[in-house]
């Protein structure tokens, strides 16, 4: 039987009980969060949904020297969409100011853990403060090499695919390719995450069992785990729960 909200059977359960120290042989190397739920966090305490936001960054520095500690290569973490714009200014403005706030306490501990910081999305629609925050960022770690912490920033995912049809438009325009070269490699060439492999295994918070425009092309064949757990209340304990569940999926990639 499939638990609706964890994506996972009985057995799956039972396994995860005995078990919550995940396999090193098989640890998902590109692991992608929507966190969700920091309103809701905040609902239930009586507090204003920024102190949701505020609590959920605390959450992400563990989630990231947890995923490093795994041996995970690429951790993906969904922090604000292209809908997002749509909430109220102030929650807007609190969420655009949050990489420079994390950043400016965490940025030397990422450094000394090797962390390679970057985004995915549409970083020319950020405030100039934001910006700033983030490329100081890039710079200061791009000379690392251990765990990639791709933000993905102000992104959606069919604007993103929109570009890369684009792209791959204009290369064909001036003649650099022609219509027989397009192929599934091509157009991920073509998208923000082409440097990257596609998520292994998506964990979703709070509930919620959609995507939001979240990575359609790239999640083609991830394995995803949900939780009603929400963001700020999730813990390295939940992220090792969510990966000795993909330790026992069997991805067959329509084989079998
Ligand atoms: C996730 O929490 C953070 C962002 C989307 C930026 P929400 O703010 O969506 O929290 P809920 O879903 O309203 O509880
Ligand atoms: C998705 O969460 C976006 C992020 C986590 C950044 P939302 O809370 O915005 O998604 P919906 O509106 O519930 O689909
Ligand atoms: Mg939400």
């Amino acid at each position: 039987m499939l638990n609706k909200l964890t994506g996972r059977n009985k057995s799956e359960h039972k396994e995860v009980k005995h078990e919550l120290e995940p396999s090193i042989e098989n640890i998902p190397k590109h692991i992608a969060i929507i966190m969700d739920g920091n309103g809701r966090w905040a609902k239930k305490r009586g507090l204003p949904r920024v102190a949701g936001h505020r609590e959920g960054m605390n959450v992400i520095r563990k989630i990231v020297s947890s995923s490093n500690e795994l041996g995970v290569e690429v951790l993906t973490l969904y922090a604000f969409s292209t809908e997002n714009w749509k909430r109220p200014k102030p929650e807007v403005e609190f969420l655009m100011r949050l990489p420079e706030r994390f950043l400016s306490a965490e940025l030397p501990k990422l450094i000394e853990e090797n962390v390679v910081v970057r985004i995915t999305g549409d970083r020319e629609k950020l405030p100039e403060y934001t910006k700033r925050a983030v490329d100081n960022a890039i710079e200061s770690t791009k000379n690392n090499n251990g765990l990639i912490l791709n933000f993905a920033l102000n992104y959606g995912s069919r604007s993103e695919i929109i570009e890369g049809i684009k792209s791959v438009y204009s290369e064909i325009d001036e003649g650099n390719i022609a219509i027989e070269d397009v192929t599934e490699s091509l157009l991920s060439n073509h998208l923000m995450t082409s440097d990257l492999a596609d998520p292994d295994l998506l964990i979703r918070t709070s509930g919620e069992i959609r995507l939001s425009n979240f990575m359609l092309w790239q999640l083609a064949y991830s394995e995803f785990w949900f939780t009603d757990v929400l963001w700020p209340d999730f813990s390295p304990h939940h992220l090792k729960e969510a990966i000795c569940v993909y330790q026992n999926r069997q991805r067959r990639y329509g084989g079998v």
